[in-house]
């Protein structure tokens, strides 16, 4: 099974990014606890990070057809018609996280075009979103396989 974590604008600067929002765990303390979580699940993982809402939608183009993408599309949720779009012409099955929780927040956050293609969203657990996100796709993986 192999899935991709792909993180949206600005959240390379986790850590130091208005921390009481988003947590102290860097981008990178993420990633290394996702890796133990998925060798433990048997998972292949891969990440991505990416400021530019191009080099997002080509991330989603390249790993298409892989088992799940666990997305982060912070900024981009609430503006992006062309990231909805790369994920509609996806067959791998979409979670979408955000650390925060975007219902709780301004007006503008609690609309995401990327929701009504997504598989279904984590909001609001902190990095625990993306370990939640993980273990979903795993199950998702397993009922659909028959042993
Ligand atoms: C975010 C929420 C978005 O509204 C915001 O633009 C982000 C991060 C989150 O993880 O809570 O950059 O996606």
């Amino acid at each position: 099974m192999r899935v991709l974590v792909l993180n949206g604008p600005n959240l390379n600067l986790l850590g130091s990014r208005e921390p009481e929002i988003y947590g102290h765990e860097t981008l990178a303390d993420i990633e290394e606890g996702m890796r133990g979580h998925a060798e433990g699940l048997d998972i292949e993982i891969e990440f991505v990070q990416s400021n530019h809402e191009g080099g997002l939608i080509d991330a989603i183009h390249d790993h298409r057809d892989w088992d799940g993408i666990i997305l982060n599309p912070a900024g981009y949720s609430h503006t992006s018609i062309a990231l909805a779009d790369a994920i509609a012409g996806a067959s791998a099955p979409v979670v979408e996280v955000h650390l925060s929780n975007v219902h709780k927040r301004e007006a503008f956050r609690q609309h995401s075009y990327v929701s009504a293609v997504a598989w279904g969203q984590v909001v609001g657990f902190g990095y625990r979103g993306y370990h939640a996100a993980l273990d979903l796709l795993h199950s998702r993986y397993h009922a659909e396989q028959p042993a």
